[in-house]
């Protein structure tokens, strides 16, 4: 008697699909970027490949899709230190390049290390006589040879065209990279503690997610907006992206305050409404609101959030992540999206990983 498997299947290791199993790898991907890059006795973060590069004047980041998503966190997260940084998308640094000053630093996020677009607007920050840095999860990619320096954030290969884990990875490449970067001292302790327990958060999470049920409840929806705040910004973007790319369903993210601006007039009993909020801060008090207007244009909301402030008790329904530190929380909240995107594009029977029109790694301007 024989079993008969096909290599895709094999490749699978079971799971129906690859972003299923990516999804699934996060804790893995997530050690494996942080191991060996700090001492939690001391506080304090290392990234050899680049502990000779002196505190920059200014970081730019340039990156698409997604890993645009990540430099937005990662310069959210600079600002927080003091650090003047930007995050630009690659298809429009080239073409109308922001002023450089002697000093800056030109971060390129890119999974593949081949996308067009970050090539370009690296070799144009090059060619204007500036340090560029890859982060990306391809050694010896285009990017990380073309860059004066290369960071990798060991996520292992991700054949899903919708990226899950690298972007996971790229949240605490940033952590670790704005640390090494941005001159201390500071105790990095909590930090640290954060980063090692995320791998552990996210497994529980992919044990004990509710965004299953939530798609029997809210799939067939008109269209699904995402909402955060500051580094949840990055969170909300990453989610409507995920679930346009990979359900076909409509769905936009925006920072929650310019929702009043000109989305609001998309809102209704029809379209459910993700409210990403962690922590208990002036944010987080700000889309608590937020969360008010929506449902009293009769949005139902779901808020993916800590418990530490009161989202879940005004939400409509609630996707719970572990307390953590501000600066991990992004991380945990994305998988929560991810898993809804997910299960609603399976749900809906779309060709998940690989769908129409895209491809993993985008190679031409
Ligand atoms: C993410 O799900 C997308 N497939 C896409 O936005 C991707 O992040 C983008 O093309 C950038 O790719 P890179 O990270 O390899 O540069």
């Amino acid at each position: 008697e024989t079993v008969s498997y096909t290599a895709e299947a094999t490749g699978k290791s079971g799971y129906d699909h690859y972003m299923l199993k990516e999804i699934h790898e996060q804790p893995t991907a997530l050690r494996q970027c942080f191991s060996g890059r700090s001492d939690a006795l001391a506080g304090t973060v290392t990234l050899e490949e680049i502990d000779e590069i002196p505190q920059p004047n200014a970081v730019q980041f340039v990156a698409c899709g997604t890993s645009y998503h990540a430099a937005l966190y990662g310069a959210a997260i600079l600002r927080e230190m003091g650090i003047p940084a930007e995050a630009y998308l690659a298809s429009e640094y080239a073409l109308s390049p922001p002023p450089l000053t002697l000093g800056t630093l030109v971060v390129g996020i890119t999974q593949s290390g081949e996308t067009a677009d970050t090539l370009a607007a690296l070799r144009d920050a090059k060619s204007r006589g500036v340090n560029t840095l890859a982060l990306t999860n391809t050694v010896n990619s285009t990017a990380a040879r073309e860059c004066d320096h290369a960071v990798y954030i060991r996520a292992g290969p991700e054949i899903g065209v919708a990226a899950t884990k690298t972007f996971s990875s790229q949240l605490v490449g940033c952590n670790l990279l704005a640390e090494e970067l941005v001159d201390g001292p500071r105790d990095l302790r909590p930090l640290i503690e954060s980063l090692r327990n995320l791998p552990d958060d996210v497994q529980s999470i992919l044990d004990s997610s509710a965004a299953e049920e939530l798609v029997e409840e809210y799939g067939g929806s008109d269209a699904y907006f995402f909402i955060g705040r500051g580094t949840n910004v990055a969170v909300a973007l990453e989610g409507a992206l995920k679930c346009k790319e990979i359900s076909y369903e409509h769905a936009e993210g925006f920072p929650a305050g310019e929702l009043k601006h000109g989305p609001l007039a998309l809102v209704t009993p029809d379209t459910p409404v993700f409210a990403v909020v962690t922590g208990d801060d002036e944010r987080a008090r700000k889309t608590l609101g937020n969360i008010k207007e929506v449902q009293a244009r009769g949005a139902p909301v779901i808020a993916v959030t800590d418990g530490k402030s009161n989202a879940a008790e005004i939400a409509d329904e609630t996707l719970m992540i572990p307390e953590t530190e501000e600066r991990a929380a992004p991380v945990l909240a994305n998988v929560q999206l991810q898993l809804f995107s997910y299960h609603l594009a399976d749900a809906l029977g779309r060709p998940i990983d690989k769908p129409r029109n895209l491809a993993k790694s985008v190679t031409v301007e």
